[in-house]
């Protein structure tokens, strides 16, 4: 396992999954008010993943609210569990993503998929999935400007973190670390306050929270606990 991993600034995503969504604009403005650095998103469309969320004209109406006190704009960073990839891709970056991740046994033709965003112009995130193998990641790499690896079954929030996920963080550090690229490996699912100094160890260096922010009454102490963590 690698000594230390630099933790980035900006390093905590919060999940709109777990937030009240019958406020879901007034949850962004408070969760980004609490400290959270940017917006996740998740799409799922009952056919990949079996469950439903949100779609392109959610995102587009949500986006107005990612700012922050100052005005300064927050990104919204679209998880795509959805088959086929490539067409709603390109509908969430002409809606402003910033970045659009999807899984990578979810498209045919990964390269082109992340070709495709990257000349959108966001960035591009592949995703796996508990039981995904990391084969196909080194081939791609210079494709690629974040590596998200689930820590739970993608469809649901709330899930209990899966502890494979951290050799498998390991083992992507090491690829990342030796390719020389700057690329971000993020964790999503199941991060807690009790496990997320572990998952950095095991090498992540940006973390998707969702119900351990929004199922506490106060976010920025959620937020500050998660720091914390981190600095010890
Ligand atoms: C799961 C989603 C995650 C999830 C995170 O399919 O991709 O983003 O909502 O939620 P927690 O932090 O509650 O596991
Ligand atoms: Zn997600």
């Amino acid at each position: 396992m690698p000594a230390t991993v630099p933790q980035l600034p900006d390093c905590f995503s919060a999940s709109i999954l777990s937030c009240n969504l019958a406020c879901l604009g007034e949850e962004i403005h408070a969760v980004i008010d609490a400290g959270a650095d940017r917006i996740h998103f998740d799409v799922m469309d009952n056919h990949y993943v079996p469950n439903l969320s949100f779609g392109p004209a959610v995102f587009e109406a949500l986006k107005p609210y990612a700012l922050k006190v100052s005005g300064s704009p927050v990104a919204i960073e679209v998880h795509l569990m959805v088959q086929p990839v490539d067409t709603i891709a390109e509908t969430f970056v002409r809606s402003g993503a910033s970045l659009v991740s999807f899984h990578i046994d979810a498209s045919p033709h990964v390269a082109n998929s992340l070709k495709l965003i990257r000349a959108l112009g966001a960035q591009t995130g592949l995703v796996f999935s508990p039981d995904e193998p990391l084969g196909q990641l080194s081939a791609v790499l210079d494709l690629v400007d974040l590596v998200l690896i689930m820590g739970v079954t993608p469809g649901f929030g709330a899930q209990e973190f899966i502890e494979s996920t951290l050799p498998k963080l390991a083992q992507v550090r090491r690829l990342l670390d030796s390719s020389g690229r700057s690329i971000r490996l993020a964790v999503d699912g199941g991060v807690k306050i009790e496990n997320i100094r572990r998952i950095a160890d095991a090498g992540a260096d940006t973390f998707v929270i969702g119900s351990a922010i929004f199922e506490t009454s106060d976010y920025k102490a959620s937020i500050d606990a998660f720091r914390h963590a981190l600095e010890k």
